[in-house]
């Protein structure tokens, strides 16, 4: 179970990472150059939401079956002293949970707008700063190392 779900939620994290990326440079370039709302970019912003949300789902599990999470037994003072466990149990899934939270505010603001130009900025803006977030807290030498 545990081996499934960390080789998932590494190789989703290609997908999510890449995915948010497309659809923060496309609104961003959307909002600059003026253009219509179109349903290509209804779907790019919808595949970024539906992808990283799944990614959320993967990561409490595999939050709760990792070997990381038998470090609490050691008390949190313990966990907060070692910079990879405070990574693994505290920053990188409170960070990521906020991203989530970003990326899903932009969508439902994107959808609450008429005008395109502010469809575009919410996702852009809130999409950036999600994948911001998630980029400051991934553990990047377990993961490309
Ligand atoms: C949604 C955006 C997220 C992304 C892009 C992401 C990405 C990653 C990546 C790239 C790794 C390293 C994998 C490796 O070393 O091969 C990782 C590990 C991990 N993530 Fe996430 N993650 C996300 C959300 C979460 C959340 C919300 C939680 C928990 C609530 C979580 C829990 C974990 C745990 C426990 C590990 C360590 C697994 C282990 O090596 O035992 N992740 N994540």
């Amino acid at each position: 179970m545990y081996a499934i779900l960390q080789t998932v939620h590494s190789f989703w994290a290609y997908f999510v990472l890449l995915l948010l990326l497309v659809a923060t440079g496309n609104a961003l370039l959307g909002r600059a150059q003026n253009k219509d709302f179109a349903t290509r970019d209804l779907r790019i912003s919808l595949f970024g939401l539906i992808f990283s949300h799944i990614q959320l789902l993967i990561g409490i599990i595999l939050y709760f079956v990792s070997p990381w999470f038998q470090q609490w037994s050691q008390g949190i003072g313990a966990v907060m002293k070692d910079p990879t466990s405070r990574l693994y149990l505290v920053e990188h899934p409170t960070t990521n949970i906020l991203a989530i939270i970003l990326i899903t505010m932009g969508w439902s603001m994107h959808k609450r707008q008429n005008q395109d130009v502010k469809k575009f900025s919410r996702i852009g803006i809130f999409y950036g700063l999600g994948l911001i977030l998630l980029l400051s807290r991934i553990p990047w030498q377990s993961w490309l190392g």
